[in-house]
């Protein structure tokens, strides 16, 4: 890796969108360090690659996560619980105390790049899937809307990215919309992974230093 390329920092490249993220930059023979929890795993998929892997678990602080930041200038943060069934102490552990301590580390690894947080759309509206979302996930809402909370007062530069539903059909067929402000959750409220990947690149690569908080939705949903 060339000293003075740029380093995208991914965290939760070991699956989903932070996995084709990570895919995308590395074909482009982009700088990438990816942060996963499962050393085996991260092995097998990035180990004939050239991304640096870090492994450690975001729910629990320590010198390694702190380390992960040095001479990083971007980050794309993809971690979650996984799309099925959780409790809400999963929830609270993984989606809430694990962002704030990446943010933790990230500031006091001196980290002054832009931070690009992926989660899902329709968080501050009420809405049929985003009610059957909480039985599958209970307290999704509350520990999502704390964790963008505790983005926006961290300091850091930001960007958020509220995510359609993931649908594996036609990727790049449609076109990308990015909103200013939530809608709620409904099927047609789709996007995939792969256009999601595109946007959190674009805005990682930003070098103003406004925040950004939107929606990113295929078109048809934006209609
Ligand atoms: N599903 C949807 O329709 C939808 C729509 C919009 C937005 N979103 C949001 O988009 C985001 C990404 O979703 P996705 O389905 O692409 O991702 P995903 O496949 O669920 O991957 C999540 C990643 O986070 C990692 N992770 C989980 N706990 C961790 C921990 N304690 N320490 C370190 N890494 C940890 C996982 O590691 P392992 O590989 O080891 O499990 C995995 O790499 C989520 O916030 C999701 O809610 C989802």
């Amino acid at each position: 890796m060339a000293d003075s390329a740029p380093v995208t920092l991914i965290i939760g490249a070991t699956s989903g969108t932070g996995l084709i993220t990570a895919q995308k930059l590395l074909q482009r023979n982009e700088s990438v360090r990816i942060l996963g929890r499962n050393r085996l795993k991260a092995v097998q998929i990035f180990g004939t690659s050239n991304a640096e892997i870090v492994v450690c678990d975001i729910t629990k602080p320590s010198d390694v996560l702190k380390r992960a930041f040095d001479g990083v200038q971007r980050v794309i943060y993809t971690a979650a619980v996984p799309p099925r069934r959780a409790n809400e102490e999963e929830i609270r552990q993984v989606d809430y105390e694990g962002l704030l301590n990446v943010l933790a580390a990230a500031k006091s690894a001196g980290f002054s790049g832009r931070f690009v947080y992926l989660t899902t759309l329709g968080l501050t509206h009420k809405s049929l899937l985003m009610s059957v979302l909480g039985m599958i996930k209970p307290g999704i809402v509350q520990w999502r809307t704390a964790a963008i909370e505790a983005l926006r007062e961290s300091g850091l530069k930001y960007s958020i990215i509220r995510a359609g539903l993931f649908t594996t059909s036609s990727p790049g067929k449609k076109t990308t919309v990015l909103l200013n402000e939530d809608i709620p959750m409904k099927l047609s409220t789709a996007i995939s992974r792969k256009d999601v990947a595109d946007v959190l690149i674009a805005e990682s690569k930003r070098n103003d230093t406004s925040n950004t908080d939107v929606v990113a939705v295929w078109q048809k949903a934006a209609s």
